[in-house]
């Protein structure tokens, strides 16, 4: 099953607020409705929203007229702050929007095609995705014993991506080895990504996985039951603090208390080096109704106040490992990282 695919006028995305209940793809012509399917999280997962929104723009670039290039780039520029308004927290998003003006601005200036090159660089950020994610497999197995009980939280998987995924390109890597590979998934409320999302996804794939209720990690890690833990991230801090799923910091301190290893599996477009640490991340808060109901159903007294944030960030002196597209990154993280992604030595 695609999370995205291309066709020459549009954009399809599987709708994952349909999931599991329905298989059915949305049909983006332009810009808007990119943005509209990334707010709603008919989209959504870091590396995913990113490549959308690289498609959004060229599907903005495809529509608009290449006459006055300087025009044009004006254009663009506004499409990519529309798009970028749409979620704040993972950096992604906003790296796929400036590596895509990065383009445009280097064809205005060279006069070559500008719609077609655009169109290649938001294929190139797709294929790259999966290629990364495949990369972060093959790293990250190195780190799963030859069995093994995986906890994740949330959805870190090919729904997440362009493809293979993050967090579950490692256990799908593990997996593949011949390792016996059983993993729980965090049910994650408010919007049960684990539930709806990762058990779907690891069905699919005949991956054995049980789904446990948010408050059940705990338990398992002291009866002995969780042999590490593996988590996707929406945006890096340049000191190793990791933004991911609300839950995830909790997971953390569990896994620590527990001595069970802690990795978080992300691509480079996820590291934000701007960054010195977790405390500067944007973090989203959502609607109330996310809080209060379940399917529509409401489960909270009329009335009551409610806090959302969507995403929490773990410091990290509770992270046993990075594990990138370019190898893992063990503490001290500022160093790692910053060798990794700028090539410079601390
Ligand atoms: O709100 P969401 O569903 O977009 O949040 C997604 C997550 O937190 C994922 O764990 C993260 O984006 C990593 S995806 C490879």
């Amino acid at each position: 099953m695609e999370t995205m695919c291309w066709y020459e006028d549009r954009l399809e995305l599987l709708d994952q607020t349909k999931l599991p209940h329905e298989v059915v793809y949305v049909k983006c012509f332009t810009a808007e409705d990119v943005a509209r399917a990334i707010k709603t999280m008919q989209v959504r997962g870091a590396p995913a929203i990113g490549a959308s929104a690289a498609f959004g723009m060229a599907l903005a670039a495809l529509k608009e007229d290449d006459a006055d290039r300087q025009k044009f780039l004006a254009r663009m520029e506004e499409v990519g702050r529309h798009l970028a308004a749409t979620r704040p927290t993972a950096v992604n998003l906003f790296w796929a929007i400036e590596r895509m003006l990065a383009k445009t601005r280097e064809l205005v200036q060279s006069g070559a095609d500008l719609k077609e090159g655009i169109v290649q660089e938001a294929l190139a950020i797709y294929r790259e995705d999966i290629e990364m994610n495949k990369r972060i497999g093959h790293y990250g197995n190195e780190v799963v014993p030859a069995k093994a009980n995986i906890l994740t939280h949330c959805n870190a998987g090919a729904l997440a991506t362009a493809g293979y995924g993050t967090a579950l390109g490692v256990i799908r890597a593990a997996h593949a080895a011949g390792k016996d590979i059983h993993v729980y998934a965090d049910e994650t409320r408010p919007l049960l990504q684990g539930a709806r999302l990762t058990a779907w996804e690891l069905m699919q794939d005949n991956i054995p996985v049980t789904l446990i209720t948010d408050n059940m990690a705990g338990y398992l890690m002291r009866k002995g039951m969780i042999d590490l833990v593996v988590v996707g991230a929406d945006r890096i801090a340049a000191n190793g603090d990791v933004a991911n799923k609300i839950g995830t910091y909790t997971v953390a301190v569990l896994a620590k208390a527990n001595r069970v290893p802690f990795y978080v599996a992300a691509p480079g477009s996820t590291v934000d080096l701007t960054l010195v640490n977790g405390d500067l991340i944007p973090i989203e808060e959502r609607g109330h109704e996310e809080v209060i109901s379940l399917y529509g159903q409401g489960v909270a007294p009329q009335g009551v106040k409610v806090f959302n944030p969507a995403f929490d960030v773990t410091p990290h002196e509770l992270i046993t490992g990075i594990i990138t597209d370019k190898g893992i990154i063990r503490p001290p993280f500022v160093e790692g990282l910053k060798k990794l992604f700028t090539g410079e030595e601390e």
